[in-house]
């Protein structure tokens, strides 16, 4: 069984990879540059680019199991490339495949649900590790800025999203299912900054911006327009299903997923 991982290279996908590593399996990585991506030695690493369906066609051969981003870029836009993907997946022999969505009904969910493929999708609402874009500003001012302070989202590590990805690609019979996948419990930013605190043994000060002083602040980051875009769009029309907890990790894993202060607990030295 070869594994096709899109996004290997990224926060998620790398995750995927490990865990399908760590339980035997043959993992082959998708990036658009082979040379860049530093994955372990175990990965086959094949370049192609989700937007040019035709540079993937190398990527998928052989492969039977596979885990598709739905969305790239700073904006992520819906690949409109879905209904291509997919079919080139079904011709090489693709038998399972685990979408990575956004929340959008874009065209790769379309595509998957009209295939015959053994499809899942998976929505993790907010990954902890989003949070590891506080880590300057703790380390070097003890404080966290950002805008829409009072919302609650159940955000998941993505070791355990990654550990419901492999175990869904592998193990089978969660086909045509789709699964909002979070952690244990839903807080707002202000909460998770307590946890940070607490991880590093000191009182940190959250503040909350508006829209205007979040872009700001982004821009001065570096941040690229369309990504401060998506997030401001993304904050303000938020459902608040965002904050609702689910069992998916338990239920598909047999574990509890963990909690963000042993996420913070796990890499306190990157805020201390
Ligand atoms: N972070 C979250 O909370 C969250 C929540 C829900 C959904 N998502 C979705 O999950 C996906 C991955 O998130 P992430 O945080 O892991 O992102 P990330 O760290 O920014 O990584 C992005 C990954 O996408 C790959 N990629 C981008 N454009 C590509 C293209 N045209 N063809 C092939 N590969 C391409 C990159 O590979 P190379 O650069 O190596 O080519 C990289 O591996 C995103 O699509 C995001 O919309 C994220």
């Amino acid at each position: 069984m070869t594994i096709l991982v899109t996004g290997a290279t990224g926060t998620i996908g790398s995750a995927v990879v490990d865990e399908l590593l760590r339980a035997g399996h043959r993992v082959r990585a998708l990036t658009r540059n082979a040379a860049a991506a530093d994955l372990p030695d175990q990965v086959e690493v094949v370049e192609g680019d989700l937007t040019e369906p035709r540079s993937v066609e190398v990527a998928l051969r052989g492969v039977t199991a596979l885990h598709l981003l739905s969305a790239t870029g700073d904006d992520h836009v819906p690949l409109a490339t879905g209904p291509r993907l997919v079919e080139l997946a079904r011709q090489a022999g693709v038998r399972r495949v685990t979408v990575l969505t956004t929340g959008a009904d874009g065209p790769v969910e379309q595509a998957v649900r009209a295939s015959d493929l053994e499809w899942t999708i998976l929505l993790p609402i907010d990954v902890m590790a989003n949070a590891l874009g506080w880590a300057e500003s703790v380390r070097t001012g003890g404080v966290v800025r950002e805008p829409y302070g009072g919302r609650l989202t159940a955000s998941v590590d993505i070791a355990d999203f990654a550990a419901v990805v492999a175990t869904v690609l592998v193990d089978g019979g969660h086909a045509g299912k789709s699964y909002r996948v979070t952690g244990p419990e839903a807080l707002t930013p202000a909460d998770k900054v307590r946890a940070i605190g607490a991880a590093v043994g000191r009182e940190l000060d959250f503040v909350e911006l508006t829209d205007e002083q979040a872009r700001e602040l982004w821009r001065a980051e570096g941040w690229p327009e369309e990504g401060i875009d998506f997030m401001l769009t993304m904050w303000a029309t938020v459902p608040p299903t965002v904050g609702v907890v689910t069992s998916v990790v338990k239920e598909v894993t047999g574990r509890s997923p963990r909690t963000f202060a042993e996420w913070a607990g796990e890499h306190a030295r990157l805020f201390a």
